[in-house]
């Protein structure tokens, strides 16, 4: 039997980038130690606090169907915590609660794209984009950032790729490059989206992790609140991957069509992990500092021993938990280079071609084992890149 198109074409088949992750977890699982630098995903679980408000929430009765939109009390804190940061005015009407930033950014491409109709996204990008966009119907187009631009997106390539396009999805603290996009940078970004008549999906679930410069919502641009969708998640700030709590902030009206979506589709998030959501953002910005930590730490570790050599060239770590390493001088492809230190050292990183084109020749390092452990391996992979470099150059 054969199932719809639409379906089918999410991955568009082929080849998709996760080879050296899915080797790296084989390893792992037939007993060798793997130092995995691979996905984005804590090394410390949800504070036991939240657990206990989760457990507390639930045990008084908190399991039933929870309201589709959001519990009150969470769509007014979001709204609060928005309105805040980005100055603009904002209330629990402008606010859906869904099951994490995946399922927001699914929605908001529903609710913005027809079957047929182009959705932009900026490449480097992160993994489920292209198959986010493809699943509502509509065809994913690239727009290459370019490494030579430190991977700060530039209005005129937008504008070139804009035929056909209703949206345009971009993601700062950038996931997979590290990179926060400056003032300037999203001033054209909301330029071009005027100039050509695009929405504007924001990607902000790294909003936490902002170690140089500062995190801009472009909500906060002007004339920008009324063409913009802003994505976020508890799961990167609040160490809450697996409780699946995100939101849609965006004009009422198109709010109103999310919570009919919602209603066919996720029917809302349950109470419990909301009312958890809610102590967790109640708690302060001690908490999500204290969980973001680590990778500051450990992004201070890596520029020391970047410094060190110069056979590798860090992209501008500015926030998220990612390095993105250029490793053009060795000669190798990001996904050769990934290949032979898993099978070398038995280190995991992530090939940049695995998140498009405009990563090639670079590799993705997630900050996410403990400190001495990611020293180690990151010094053993510069000298395995310089080891590398007098290997091409005898050749
Ligand atoms: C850039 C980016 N957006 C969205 C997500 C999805 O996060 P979640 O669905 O856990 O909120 C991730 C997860 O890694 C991400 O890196």
């Amino acid at each position: 039997m054969k199932v719809s198109n639409r379906i089918s074409q999410i991955t568009a088949g082929g080849h998709d980038g996760w080879d050296v992750f899915y080797r790296a977890r084989r390893m792992v699982s037939a007993g060798h130690t793997v130092t995995e630098l691979t996905i984005g995903e804590h090394d410390t679980r949800t504070d036991i606090s939240i657990l206990r408000a989760m457990d507390h929430s639930a045990r008084n009765g908190h399991t039933g169907y929870a309201m589709v939109p959001g519990t009150d009390q969470l769509r007014d804190m979001v709204a609060a915590r928005t309105e805040a940061q980005t100055g603009v005015p904002t209330t629990r009407d402008n606010v859906l609660i869904t099951p994490g930033g995946q399922s927001a950014l699914f929605a908001a491409h529903m609710a913005l794209c027809d079957p047929g109709d182009v959705g932009l996204y900026i490449d480097p990008y992160y993994a489920t984009y292209p198959g986010t966009i493809r699943g509502v119907g509509a065809h994913a187009r690239p727009v290459q950032a370019q490494a030579k631009h430190s991977f700060q997106p530039r209005a005129e390539d937008i504008e070139a790729a804009a035929d056909g396009a209703v949206s345009l999805l971009i993601n700062s603290p950038n996931n997979p490059t590290g990179v926060v996009y400056s003032h300037e940078t999203l001033e054209a970004i909301a330029g071009a989206c005027k100039r050509r008549d695009l929405w504007l999906i924001s990607d902000e679930v790294y909003d936490t992790q902002v170690w140089e410069g500062e995190h801009i919502s472009p909500r906060a641009l002007s004339d920008m609140a009324e063409r913009t969708l802003v994505v976020g998640s508890m799961s990167k700030s609040h160490a809450m991957t697996g409780s699946r709590c995100g939101w849609v902030i965006g004009p009422e009206e198109v709010i109103a069509h999310l919570i009919n979506l919602a209603t066919h589709t996720t029917y809302g998030v349950p109470g419990f992990i909301q009312d958890a959501a809610c102590f967790a953002l109640n708690a302060g910005p001690e908490l999500e500092a204290g969980i973001a930590a680590p990778f500051r730490r450990r992004r201070a570790l890596a520029m020391e021993i970047l410094s060190k050599q110069n056979t590798i060239t860090l992209v501008p770590a500015q926030g998220a938990m990612y390095l993105m390493l250029d490793i053009r001088a060795t000669g190798l492809s990001g996904e050769d280079f990934a290949n032979a230190l898993l099978d070398n050292h038995a280190i995991a990183v992530m090939p940049g071609e695995s998140f498009g084109r405009a990563a090639a020749g670079h590799i993705r390092v997630a900050m996410t084992v403990e400190d001495a452990r990611f020293s180690q391996a990151l010094q053993t992979l510069c000298d395995f890149a310089a080891s590398q470099t007098k290997h091409s150059a005898a050749e």
